[in-house]
């Protein structure tokens, strides 16, 4: 897949750093050169030894060598790449490139490249939520730069969260895409996935929920980026880690679920996979617990929540291309998401069978039936991982029509 292409990985001052070196080998097992260039804090977590041992090149690490720029070496290493890749990427280097310092060999060799650019971020949670790091991220977004992950999980400083450099088998296939001319069927797109549960609060311990994991959702979400997509997931609360290269927002009711989706318009592409609770309180949270009474049981007051996939398909401007619902059903389940989807106005619905026997509530398979205008496409029981792939291609050829 990348016999002859010339990669220059830039590893930067973060503990995962060792990853490189995988990474590194990984990339040069398809048929890549890799050439090393170590900063000032990567030299602190490998050495420029391991990386030349690896690579079977010199390791690069110093602006200011007499021999390396006897022959101009930032330029001429800026220039003999297919491809700059920056893995991890730390924010002290993101800063650097969005502002346009060129402090040492890896921001010089940033500044003066002509070559397309790939970071691969790795930092502490908060470091990458911090607007700083948020703000730099966008200008190198709008530079051109690519980006590979960060992922969600535990972090080196034992903290859980975003930041976690992408797994390398992710960030090689985000190299093999780009040389594959960003053939991803779904690059330029944007879609937003709701998924998981919302909370309705009834008072401030109590609420009104419903046993949806979030799973389908999640791994659609997934799915879709690796197509290439620009994801926005709105998450109600579960405790799944957010896929590579998905921004996600997290909410806990229905209005906060609509509001979101709202500030993520326009899109090409909305798939409500969430269960979104059908009512709330209709005073709102009652501010005091409320307690057993001898009155008898209290009544509770409710109203309807919004329905956010009938407000996308019914928008009489900038409504999504493509509309996506899910019906979870416990009977009569292809005639209910039927008359679902006439009754919504969306494009495709996603019916399965939630009832107790099917275990798809929080389980790891489902057995989906696929309802468009033309027809039901029954598919066979997978996991919900396949189901989010399968359904990723499923929207991405929709959307080619
Ligand atoms: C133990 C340790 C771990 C660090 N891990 C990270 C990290 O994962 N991501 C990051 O952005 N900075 C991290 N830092 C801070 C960077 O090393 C620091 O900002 C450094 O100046 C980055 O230099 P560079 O971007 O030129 O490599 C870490 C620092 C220490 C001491």
């Amino acid at each position: 897949m990348l016999d002859g292409k010339r990669i220059l990985l830039i590893i930067g001052g973060g503990v995962a750093a060792y990853k490189s070196l995988d990474l590194a080998r990984r990339l040069m097992e398809r048929g890549a050169s890799v050439r090393g260039v170590l900063t000032p804090g990567g030299q602190q977590f490998i050495t420029p030894l391991s990386v030349a041992s690896l690579t079977g090149d010199e390791c690069y690490t110093d602006l200011f060598s007499l021999k390396d720029e006897a022959e101009m070496g930032h330029i001429r290493l800026s220039r003999e790449a297919d491809l700059v890749l920056i893995a991890p990427a730390t924010a002290d280097l993101m800063a650097k490139m969005a502002n346009g310092l060129a402090n040492d060999l890896a921001s010089t060799i940033l500044l003066a490249t002509d070559k397309q650019v790939m970071v691969a971020p790795a930092m502490n949670a908060e470091m990458w939520a911090h607007k700083a790091t948020q703000r730099n991220l966008e200008t190198l977004k709008r530079d051109g730069v690519l980006m590979v992950g960060p992922g969600a999980g535990m972090l080196a400083c034992g903290e859980v969260g975003p930041g976690r450099l992408a797994e390398v088998p992710d960030m090689v296939a985000a190299v093999e895409d780009f040389f594959a001319g960003g053939a991803r069927p779904l690059s330029g797109k944007k879609i937003i996935v709701t998924a998981g549960p919302t909370h309705e609060p009834i008072d401030p311990v109590r609420y009104i929920a419903n046993r949806s994991s979030g799973k389908q959702g999640f791994a659609l979400a997934g799915a879709l980026a690796d197509l290439g997509a620009d994801v926005t997931l709105v998450a109600g609360p579960v405790s799944q880690d957010t896929p590579i290269g998905v921004n996600r927002v997290d909410v806990q009711t229905a209005l906060e679920m609509d509001a979101a989706v709202t500030t993520a318009l326009p899109v090409d592409v909305a798939v409500c996979v969430a269960a979104v609770a059908d009512w709330r309180m209709q005073a709102g949270t009652m501010g005091e617990k409320l307690k057993k009474s001898k009155d008898g049981i209290p009544a509770l007051d409710l109203c309807e929540n919004p329905d956010i996939l009938k407000g996308l398909s019914s928008m009489s401007e900038g409504r999504p291309g493509l509309v996506v619902g899910f019906a979870a059903e416990t009977e009569k389940v292809i005639e209910y998401a039927r008359a679902k989807r006439e009754r919504k106005g969306c494009d495709i619905i996603i019916a399965n069978d939630v009832s107790d026997a099917s275990g798809v509530m929080g389980g790891a398979d489902n057995q989906v039936h696929v309802i468009t205008g033309d027809g039901v496409d029954s598919w066979p029981t997978m996991s919900k991982q396949d189901v989010a792939v399968r359904l990723a291609q499923t929207i991405a050829g929709a959307l080619d029509k």
